[in-house]
Order: structure tokens, then sequence, then C-alpha cells
């Protein structure tokens, strides 16, 4: 369709953005479809908007003024599973109650691009290579079948627990097909939900929209913090209405210990009577990339790894610990009625952040260029800015080694949240649940392996040893099946038993 006919001629001169037509007369026919049809979606004058807001934003002595006024979270929010351990057992009470009144939903963050994995398929669908070879996405669900089967038992009631998935326009395709090509790992294919989120144009410093090829507009997902546009405009608030839901826990796909609907965090923050609440890890080094939970001008907020200054990420208290430790893990607890808020009410007020990128583009003479540097800007929302709009905000804190191993980069050697960093967390992990239910794990010459592995072959790989999210959700139930017991490792304990696997492929 012609541009001009449709009116998009018009409103791009009128938001400077008519470069983005160049290359109109030399485009195919299928070429000049695909781009009408992109451009006619765009309202223009709102990237505008979108731009000039997010850059004033990222303005450098706008970040130096907030960090002089960041302050760490105060103590009576946070609750804590080791300070309160008194405590523990009560709120996974409650959370599981909670569930099993089919009130509490989890929605998965999956709509990024995994661009420092480097993988070209979505990153739930990676395997980072378990005895099991289960994916990110089969972990979660698993988790989700055994926490029902958990509720249903304590509080004998039948329930579920739905599962939203946010996708992008990129990766939508490839995520449903993936979960339908396995029956959508044994949950009910009703209770999972997929959605999609936003994109938006990559723009130059000048806030022009880059061509990423003569017909084609340079589009990424629209941040994390697109979720809010998106449960409106895609019906899923309505849905949680229907379906009476409570409670959401909103997290990210990348982290393999994710403890997802967790209930022990869902129940802390209900019985703090939170609408919002966080879940966080102890920061110990300052340039660990991980946003940090803390107050700014009496309003809680996350400030992002890339938003922080050195000198004030650096800071420590009187006990030698960074003063701004409570790092984020991307697990987020709402209330449906404080999500209803900021969908209905906050959600044009959330500001974009801004990503500094090499960008692809084609330039004036119509040749593709790959920078060295970067030229341009993606535009993103964060989830977390919402955490302002809260009455009642809770933190709770939780151990790293127990709930947090995100999957960010590919391998290399003394790579950090690699798929070996994954993998090596989710083993010491389920370690520690046999050693705790009273197993023991033999070397080849039948001699007991001490607790804590000796580092003297100058490797630090764990015991291999998985147990199946079916088996256990979060080291429960083990007992009668390894109490007194000397395993030789690989150790695999799935639904079928217990079984020592020969090969040491791992
Ligand atoms: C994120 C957090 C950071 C936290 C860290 C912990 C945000 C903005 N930042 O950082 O504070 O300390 O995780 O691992 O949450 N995603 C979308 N749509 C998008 C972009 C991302 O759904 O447009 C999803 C990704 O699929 C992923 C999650 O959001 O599940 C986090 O994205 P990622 O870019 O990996 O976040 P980090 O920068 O690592």
């Amino acid at each position: 369709m012609d541009p001009n006919s449709s009116g998009v001629a018009q409103r791009l001169a009128e938001a400077g953005q008519s470069h983005l037509q160049q290359f109109w007369d030399e485009l195919s026919p299928e070429e000049k479809d695909e781009l009408s049809l992109d451009l006619q979606g765009m309202d223009f004058k709102e990237i505008n908007c979108f731009f000039k807001s997010a850059m004033e934003m990222s303005s450098s002595s706008k970040h130096e003024k907030m960090d002089a006024r960041m302050e760490p979270v105060p103590r009576d929010v946070l609750g804590s599973v080791t300070r309160d351990r008194d405590s523990l057992q009560e709120w996974e009470a409650a959370g599981l109650q909670c569930i099993s009144q089919n009130k509490v939903a989890a929605l998965l963050l999956a709509g990024g691009q995994g661009t420092r994995l480097g993988v070209s398929y979505p990153k739930g669908m990676y395997d980072v290579g378990l005895p099991s070879h289960k994916t990110l996405f089969q972990i979660q669900a698993e988790r989700i079948v055994k926490l029902q089967e958990l509720a249903e038992k304590k509080y004998k009631s039948k329930c579920s627990i739905p599962w939203y998935i946010m996708t992008s326009g990129r990766t939508m395709e490839s995520t449903k097909d993936f979960f339908s090509r396995h029956n959508y790992f044994g949950l009910d294919q009703k209770n999972v939900i997929f959605f999609q989120q936003g994109m938006l144009p990559a723009m130059d410093y000048s806030g022009k929209i880059i061509l990423e090829s003569k017909g084609k507009v340079s589009m990424a997902p629209d941040g994390n913090g697109g979720l809010y546009r998106a449960l409106g405009g895609q019906g899923i608030l309505q849905d949680m209405l229907q379906r009476g839901i409570e409670c959401i826990h909103v997290y990210c796909v990348d982290n393999i210990l994710v403890k997802v609907a967790d209930p022990a965090f869902i129940g802390f923050c209900v019985q703090k009577g939170a609408d919002c609440g966080a879940k966080v890890v102890e920061k110990t080094n300052p340039t660990e990339a991980v946003g940090v939970v803390c107050k700014v001008d009496g309003h809680y907020q996350v400030v992002e790894y890339s938003e922080i200054t050195l000198a004030t990420a650096q800071k420590r208290s009187s006990d030698g610990r960074l003063m701004f430790n409570a790092g984020n893990v991307a697990n987020h607890f709402f209330s449906f009625s404080f999500l209803k808020d900021i969908v209905e009410k906050y959600e044009p007020q959330l500001q974009h952040h801004v990503a500094q990128k090499k960008i692809p583009f084609v330039d004036e003479k119509g040749q593709i260029v790959k920078p060295d540097k970067p030229n341009g800007i993606k535009m993103e929302k964060f989830v977390f800015d919402i955490f302002q709009f809260a009455k009642t905000f809770v933190v709770y804190e939780v151990l790293r080694e127990d709930e947090f191993s995100p999957l960010k980069n590919a391998d290399r050697q003394d790579g950090k949240d690699t798929p070996s960093t994954a993998r090596h967390a989710l083993m010491s992990l389920h370690h520690r649940w046999v050693l705790n239910a009273g197993g023991h794990f033999i070397d080849e010459n039948g001699r007991r392996v001490p607790a804590i592995p000796s580092l003297k072959d100058g490797t630090d790989l764990p015991i291999k040893c998985e147990i199946s999210p079916l088996v256990s959700y979060g080291g429960e139930g083990l007992e009668d099946l390894v109490r007194g017991r000397e395993f030789r490792p690989t150790l695999m304990i799935d639904e079928s038993g217990v079984h020592e696997l020969v090969k040491n492929g791992v």
C-alpha cells in the first residue's frame, strides 16, 4: 500500500521521520507491503516523546544527583530466610493455602532477545547440559506441577497455578510451538497463557528512527516493563480477574534456581499486607550486574546496574558490607489490585530507560553498516519501575546459593552467569538436599565424599546430582528416598525412582 494514500507519509513528515521512506522506490511490492504495515502501526509522535524524555532521564548529571538521594532498604520491611527462620513454615503454609484456593498465578517474562547468550531461539528453550537435559522452561513447568500437588495435598483441594508467559514478536511463535510439542510439560494447556509485549524502534542520538535495511525498521522489544501495557492491551488482566487471581509472582526466565510461585515469598507478602514485594540476595561484589532495591526520595525503586555510579556501588556500611546490597533477583510479588491500578492508571507515567547499542543500519547510499561502537539507543521500560506506586512494599531476602543463578552469557573460561555456572548451581543445591535428607555420596573407591568437596585437584566441580522438580520442589520429601543410603554420582532422582548413571558426562 502506498504510504501517501494511508496518511503515513504525512505523519512521518510531521514527526521528522520521513527518511524511513527514502528507499521506497527501490523496494519490491512485498517489501513495500511489509514496511507499510510496520509504519502504519507506529505512533511517531509518541515515539518522539518517548525519545525526548528517555534521553533527558538518562543524562549522567541526573544519575549523579540520584545517587545522593539513595537510601538502603530499611530493616522493618525486610523478611529473611535466615534471620526469620521461625516464621518460614508459617509463611509457606499461608502461600500454599492461597495456591490451594486458586488465588496465585505465575508470570514469566520471556520477551528478551538473549543477545548476551548468543542464541537465536528463546532462552527458556536452552539446555544447560544437566544430566536430564531439561530446558529452563521444562524445569519451571515441573516446579509448577509439583507445587500444585503440594498445595492440593496440604489443603485437600484441587487447584491450579495459571502460568502467564510474556513473549515478544520475535519469540512468540517458537515459544508456543515448543510448549505444544512438549505437551505443556504436564500442565493443563488452558492454564498456560501466552501474550506478547510491544516493540519500539531503535533511534540514533538525534532522535531519527533507524532503518536496518532499505525496507525494514530496526525494532526491539520495549523492555520487561512493557508487561504493563501488554497486560491491559491483551486481555490478561481480565483473564486474571475471571480466574479470581489475587497474587502474582513475576519472574525472569533465566534463573535456573527460580522458585516459581514460591509459597514462602507469597505467604510473607500476604501476611505483611503488601501490594508489592521484591526478592533479593545479598550483593557482595560492587560491579555485579544486578540492580539494587533501595529508596529514592522516600519511594522504593531498583537502581539498575547500568545506571548506578561506581562510587555509590562501592559504598560500604560500618559492618563492611555493601551499603546497597539488596541485589534484585527479578522475582516480584504483586497483588492483583495493585497490578490493575498500574495497568489502568500509572503505566503512562513510567519512563523509558536508554540502552546505548551498536545498531546495524543502512546508510544514505543503501549500504548496510555494522558499527563498532554504539551509534544509537534502544528504549526499554523496566518491570520494577512500578515499585514507587506501592502502598505497602516489602523485601524478602533469600540465599543466593539456594535461589539465584541466572543464565546470561555463553560459556567461556571463568565466565559469570553461564550455562556451566547455572548447571553447577543446580547440582550443588541438589547435592545439599540429598545430604540434608540423610543421604551420602561415595567416590569411585567407595569412600564417602566430604560434604564440602576439596579443591585439591584444582577444580570446584560439584557432585553430579539432579533431582526432578516433579519429585521435590524445594528439597522436601527426599528422606524416604535417600536416608542412610550411599550414592555414586551421577545421581538422578526422578518420578521413576533413584538412579546412579554410569556415564559422568557433565
Ligand atoms: C535483570 C534485572 C536486574 C536484575 C537481573 C537479575 C530488569 C530490568 N533488570 O537484569 O535488575 O538484577 O535481571 O538477573 O529486570 N525481558 C522481556 N522483555 C524485554 C526485555 C527483557 O521479557 O523487552 C525479560 C527477559 O526475557 C528476561 C528478563 O526480562 O527474562 C530480564 O532481562 P535481562 O535483559 O536478562 O535483564 P538483566 O539486564 O540481566
